[in-house]
């Protein structure tokens, strides 16, 4: 598989940090409707901090992990959209991914876009490859990591959690795999003069990009 140009520098940042943890850290934003409003101006933005796992085998899809508890989790399957936003302060480049967004639990994927681009999530739509990415996953997380899907609900008012480990081997139910397909990647380089800045768009299959004024 070819990497498309935005792909090439997001493999290059990361391996020029690789020995900074927060390398791997993106922001991830998403804008829903609440409860049965059509009104535009009721729209909530939300944002957070999440980590990056990799891409999904052969495709360009960044992976994620979280709890289906969290309020994420109903507000992508309301609105399953997001923009990732990535800096990286050695290269000093951002990265600004807008996605689809679909999720994998225990019984496979539990939604995705109904709109879906079939050229955007392309090679990453098989329930058996995002299955085994979900528990090659779990596997790979500290036994610290994994004890925070056995906490309470959160959210909620704050009850004494116990740290141990966690108590079984079994993934659980709450553990999701966050698939973000990418459809449109906004690059910019601060380290030239003027900066740098492409745009980059599917197009007939096709990852083009376009140099544009910073
Ligand atoms: C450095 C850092 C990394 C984080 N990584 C994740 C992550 O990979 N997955 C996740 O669900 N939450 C992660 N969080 C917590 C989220 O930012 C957020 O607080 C939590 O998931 C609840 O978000 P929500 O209420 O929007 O669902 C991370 C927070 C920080 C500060």
């Amino acid at each position: 598989m070819t990497f498309p140009r935005w792909r090439q520098s997001l493999a290059r940042s990361l391996h020029v940090q690789r020995s900074k943890p927060e390398a791997k850290f993106f922001q991830a934003a998403n804008a829903y409707m609440p409860g049965d409003s059509c009104d535009i101006s009721d729209i909530i933005v939300e944002n957070r901090t999440m980590v990056f796992r990799g891409f999904a085998q052969s495709s360009h899809t960044l992976l994620a992990i979280s709890d289906s508890r969290s309020e994420k989790f109903s507000q992508w399957q309301q609105s399953p959209r997001t923009q990732l936003c990535w800096y990286f302060t050695k290269t000093r480049e951002q990265f600004r991914i807008s996605a689809q967004v679909s999720m994998v639990g225990s019984t496979g994927l539990l939604f995705q876009d109904e709109h879906a681009d079939a050229d955007v999530n392309q090679g990453c739509s098989q329930n058996s490859m995002l299955t085994s990415e979900r528990a090659i996953l779990w596997a790979n997380l500290s036994d610290k990591a994994k004890t925070q899907f056995y906490w309470p609900t959160p959210k909620q008012a704050l009850k004494d959690i116990e740290i141990n480990g966690p108590p079984s081997s079994d993934i659980p139910d709450n553990f999701i795999l966050i698939c973000f397909h990418p459809y449109y990647v906004d690059y910019l380089n601060l380290t030239t003069t003027p900066q740098t800045r492409e745009i980059h768009d599917i197009s007939d299959k096709k990852w083009i990009y376009q140099d544009v004024n910073p």
